[in-house]
């Protein structure tokens, strides 16, 4: 895993966005897979920005959505649909007929996950896969415990996210304890994982994610198994982890090199 520490949560957005316009402007008709939640909201605004002010183009750019809540329409406020539409998709040129979200009121839910996995196939597999991570280690809605080779499909929400996720639902407002979910192998298939944390609530997750034993009992940690992964973090995120030094190191190596190389160069199918 490559850990980069950043000073803020607006320097994490900034670093982000550099990647995935690297990527969109090497492979225009990239495939992105799309995390929601707090996390990469500044992500999400400097991606409008840099396509106001420099026309940066998804036009041919595709994405895929982790997860969407079960039991709530698309339209609904909550639904993730409608916070992709508010946060990137309706400000950006991308095509809404190529951004997918797992559809949570399908006629059978059992269905939608196997058809979700053939639509990112037939568009040839996911380039890079956007990620937050959940107090209790979850990518995506995969609990603790999620077989970690699973594909999108059914999960139950633990106590814990719910609580977590309950700031966004009204006191007397239905909240889905139901999702569907990209599962943790469906995640691993990407050519290239983006996990983005901020904040010290999240210092444990990334700690346990980072230099933790793999386990599904902590999903966030079957990155380790995947040979390309970015984890951006800033200082609050980053304050548990044992080898803060040397990623901080690495990270001032890594920058000499990006001198001396154009970044765009390890873009590839
Ligand atoms: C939700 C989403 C995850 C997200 C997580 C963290 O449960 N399903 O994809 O990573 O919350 O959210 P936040 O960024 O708000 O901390």
């Amino acid at each position: 895993m490559e850990v980069i520490i950043a000073s803020d949560q607006d320097i994490v957005a900034l670093k982000c966005a550099d990647i995935i316009e690297s990527q969109i402007k090497t492979l225009p008709d990239s495939v992105l897979g799309l995390a929601t939640g707090s996390t990469p909201v500044g992500l999400y605004k400097e991606l409008i920005k840099r396509h106001r002010e420099h026309g940066l183009d998804f036009t041919g750019v595709r994405t895929f959505n982790l997860d969407e809540y079960i039991g709530i329409p698309a339209n609904h406020p909550q639904s993730y649909r409608t916070f992709m539409n508010q946060n990137l998709f309706d400000p950006i040129n991308i095509i809404s007929e190529n951004t997918y979200v797992p559809d949570g009121m399908g006629e059978n839910p059992l269905d939608s996950g196997p058809l979700y996995e053939k639509k990112i196939k037939d568009t040839g597999g996911i380039d890079l896969q956007v990620l937050g991570v959940g107090t209790d280690g979850h990518i995506g809605f995969n609990e603790p415990t999620s077989s970690l080779q699973s594909k999108t499909r059914i999960k139950t929400l633990t106590p814990q996210t719910l609580e977590d996720n309950s700031r966004f639902f009204s006191e007397d407002e239905f909240q889905p304890k139901l999702a569907i979910t990209m599962g943790i192998g469906t995640i691993l298939e990407s050519r290239r994982i983006l996990m983005m944390a901020t904040g010290e609530s999240k210092a444990s997750a990334v700690r346990e994610m980072v230099e933790g034993s793999i386990s599904a009992f902590f999903p966030a940690t079957a990155l380790q198994m995947h040979e390309r992964v970015t984890v951006i973090v800033d200082e609050g995120a980053a304050s548990k982890l044992e080898l803060k030094g040397y990623y901080k190191f690495v990270g001032k190596l890594q920058d000499d090199l990006i001198k001396k190389h154009r970044p765009s160069d390890w873009i590839s199918r």
